[in-house]
């Protein structure tokens, strides 16, 4: 192909659109030590958007898991995102066949607004995620003769792109915050919150779970023998927000498990075997965002990698 995309490299490949969980690093309104010094362009800390990852195994068709406040930042700074020549596709292409959601949050779905432009691609995600962006009449603006909503069933292969078979798997975690009740439950087990299993040509496994409200065993036999696993990495401790003074909620609270702590994902991955683990959806008061921080530096002996905006994966 004469696009310089890498075609028919036949390799799964999953390229980190954005690190950053909700809010964004910096976050608008936000002087906590993270953002503030961010902001001020302090060595050992780098601006991430939110959460969304591009996966493909051919490099000319795309799947985007989660679509985030700042896609059209994110396609425009990714050029195997762009559309291809225009002697060979004319005027209107995008690179880009299916979009994948994996929970309703307002960092994972408001992007769909930022694909309105009467563009044919596939909109997945359980029946039950679907419902809701459905319900929500803003959403119309994807015109339904183009935009194809396709539930997926929990636990059962689909095609996602050409060369990667993908399986949703049920996640501890809560409905999306716009529909939380008097009560909530934070840790769910169903189709509120999914992970995404992704096998590419020869075998190789990409694990992503952006939101995890705690492991349990189910789950740790999932992602078990992963060549790479993507995992939530909102908050390193559980009331970290509360002590920086910058919100009332813990981690847990908002159906994140935290990195450290005797329930946190750094205890919880010691025995589960994976070849790479790297933190996404990464909160900006989270201090393993510093380089050097001593938060940092436990992550990293505990063999883990901070994902960072344009990380390119290949298991
Ligand atoms: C979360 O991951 O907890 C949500 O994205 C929070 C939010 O919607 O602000
Ligand atoms: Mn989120
Ligand atoms: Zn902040």
């Amino acid at each position: 192909m004469s696009t310089g995309r890498g075609a028919a490299n036949g390799r799964l490949r999953a390229l980190v659109l954005g690190a950053a969980a909700g809010g964004g690093f910096p976050q608008w309104n936000c002087n906590c030590a993270n953002c503030a010094d961010v902001r001020r362009g302090v060595r050992g800390l780098e601006p991430r958007t939110q959460s969304s990852l591009a996966v493909t195994a051919n490099g000319a068709e795309w799947a985007i898991l989660n679509a985030s406040p700042e896609i059209t930042t994110q396609l425009i700074r990714t050029p195997a995102l762009h559309p291809a020549d225009p002697a060979s596709v004319g005027n209107r292409h995008t690179p880009i066949h299916t979009v994948l959601i994996t929970n309703g949050d307002i960092d994972h779905v408001t992007g769909l607004l930022g694909l309105r432009e009467k563009q044919a691609f596939r909109v997945l995600g359980t029946a039950e995620i679907l419902a809701v962006i459905d319900q929500n009449p803003i959403f119309q603006a994807l015109d339904r003769s183009l935009v194809r909503f396709e539930p997926v069933a929990l636990d059962e292969p689909f095609a996602l792109v050409p060369g990667v078979t993908a399986t949703l798997f049920p996640v501890p975690g809560k409905v999306p915050l716009y529909l939380e009740g008097e009560t909530v439950v934070t840790d769910l087990e169903g189709e509120n919150t999914v992970g995404v299993d992704l096998v590419g040509p020869s075998g190789e496994r990409i694990a992503y779970v952006p939101g995890c409200a705690r492991m349990t065993g189910r789950l740790k036999d999932r992602l078990a023998g992963a060549d790479v696993v993507f995992f939530d990495g909102t908050v390193f401790t559980d009331d970290e927000m509360i002590a920086q003074g910058v919100g009332q909620k813990t981690g847990r609270r908002m159906g994140h498990m935290a990195m450290s702590g005797p329930d946190g994902s750094l205890d919880a991955f010691r025995d589960i075997p994976v070849k790479r683990r790297i933190y996404v959806h990464i909160n900006n008061t989270n201090p393993a965002l510093r380089e050097g921080s001593s938060a940092r530096r436990t992550v990293e002996e505990a063999g883990w990698e901070i994902a960072t905006d344009g990380m390119d994966v290949t298991p």
